[in-house]
């Protein structure tokens, strides 16, 4: 079968790499993939806009794709999938209606409200005088949040009163006419997510990401610098807990506003000292870098499972086998980022890494002739396991060393938490 990518960051290389190792699949095109995906076995690009869904659907349409996964956000939400599912085109990922769930945090929050589903106690806000007064009401700490997608930076978790009132301004001027306060939770945070067929779903390993840029979880917020899995936080119990009282009602919500959700339900959790999980946010597809540490624990076919979250089989499919083992992946930035950076420079030590039996997941590269060079902020991540995470943290930097490229910035202290906890 052929199954198209849409998307060109880590996240999607990691899925292509997964779909390509199994034998029923024997090609693989990428919407606009990136320097990895072009010359990973079985797989190539194909240079086309993610947003150009009338281009997508007659190349999948003409090439007869079995299966379309769609990588990022912004498509989903702009109804990429609506647009393939009208042209009988196989394809993972929620309709427009469903990526709500992550494209309106005031809709997500009205959801999880009306299906007793845990979460911050919030308000949704459409004039900002109004969120000001609420804030000094509330009082600090307190979280504002941009209803719509931000890329990361609409959420502002103020420490006094002043902070937020200021964020309430600073996101209006920036043009979200909708903001979400909530209530400040304590706690670590947790990434489950679950594969939906519309009625049934599937959770995969627990992951945690370090999404600040320096080390000790300090500086400036970012798409993700490293991430482990399985996280130990998520124990078999508080997955239990996360279905019952996350995922099972928001997806019942759903199916009551006629949403029939098939792809990721990515609940963004903190989990409080007493261990309640409560949801942050809700993302409507895989999360960056989370998935380059669960894939390459998962040994079910991944193109078997996502079809049959497609066809609405998943009840009936097989257990999900994993492999034993942790995963951890450090990501590889651009000196600056998440600032300015610089594009272009040279990259060696990819052969090597993958020598060493450790993966090495393309994110912001491109090939310049024959050359592997920088594209992006988020360079690269290299994953490596082990048997457990003081080994999967050391294969990992030993293989990150391999990697060089002039700028190349990276946190040494991923997954040190877990080396806390242990
Ligand atoms: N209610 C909250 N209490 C404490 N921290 C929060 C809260 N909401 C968000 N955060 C922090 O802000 C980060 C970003 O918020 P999130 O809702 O995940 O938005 P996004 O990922 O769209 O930027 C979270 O990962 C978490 O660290
Ligand atoms: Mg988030």
């Amino acid at each position: 079968m052929k199954v198209l990518v849409v998307g060109n960051g880590g996240r999607e290389y990691a899925l292509a790499w997964k779909f390509v190792q199994s034998p029923k699949v024997n090609r693989v095109i990428c919407i606009p993939g990136n320097g990895g995906t072009a010359t990973l076995e079985k797989c190539q690009n194909l240079p086309m806009r993610v947003d150009d869904f009338d281009g997508i659907a007659r190349f999948a349409g003409v090439q007869g794709i079995s299966l379309v996964v769609v990588g990022p956000e912004d498509p989903l939400a702009e109804g990429i999938v609506d647009y393939l599912q009208a042209q009988n085109i196989p394809v993972f990922g929620p309709t427009q209606a469903g990526a709500q769930i992550e494209s309106s945090k005031g809709w997500a929050k009205t959801l999880m409200e009306e299906a007793d589903v845990p979460t911050a106690k919030g308000k949704v806000f459409t004039d900002s005088d109004q969120a000001k007064s609420y804030i000094k009401q509330q009082l600090a700490p307190i979280v504002v949040k941009a209803d719509g997608l931000a890329a990361g930076k609409g959420v502002i978790v103020a420490k006094t009163v002043a902070e937020a009132q200021a964020g309430v301004d600073q996101l209006w001027e920036q043009g979200f006419s909708k903001l979400v306060v909530e209530e400040c939770l304590q706690g670590e945070e947790l990434s489950v997510f679950a594969l939906c067929d519309g009625e049934s779903f599937r959770l995969l390993l627990p992951a945690q990401d370090h999404k600040r840029v320096g080390e000790g979880d300090t500086g400036a917020n970012t798409g993700g610098m490293g991430t482990y899995a399985p996280a130990p936080l998520g124990t078999p119990e508080l997955l239990q807990r996360v279905e019952r009282e996350v995922i099972a009602p928001t997806l019942a919500a759903l199916q009551k506003r006629g949403i029939r959700y098939c792809g990721v339900l990515y609940a963004g959790l903190m989990v409080a000292a007493d261990g309640t999980p409560k949801v942050l946010e809700f993302n409507c597809r895989f999360g960056d870098p989370e998935t380059q540490v669960i894939l390459p624990l998962l040994e079910t076919p991944l193109e078997q499972l996502l079809l049959a979250c497609v066809q609405g089989k998943l009840e009936s499919f097989p257990a999900l086998a994993w492999q034993e083992g942790c995963a951890v992946c450090v990501v590889a930035a651009s000196e600056g980022y998440p600032g300015k950076y610089e594009k272009g420079k040279e990259i060696t030590g990819v052969a090597d890494v993958e020598e060493m039996g450790a993966m090495v997941f393309q994110a912001g590269t491109r090939k310049k002739g024959g050359q592997l060079v920088t594209d992006g902020g988020r360079v690269l991540g290299v994953t490596a396991t082990g048997p457990n995470f003081e080994s999967a943290i050391a294969n990992t930097y030993k293989a990150l060393n391999k990697i060089n490229f002039e700028g190349m910035y990276f946190r040494q202290d991923i997954a040190h938490r877990v080396r806390q906890n242990t």
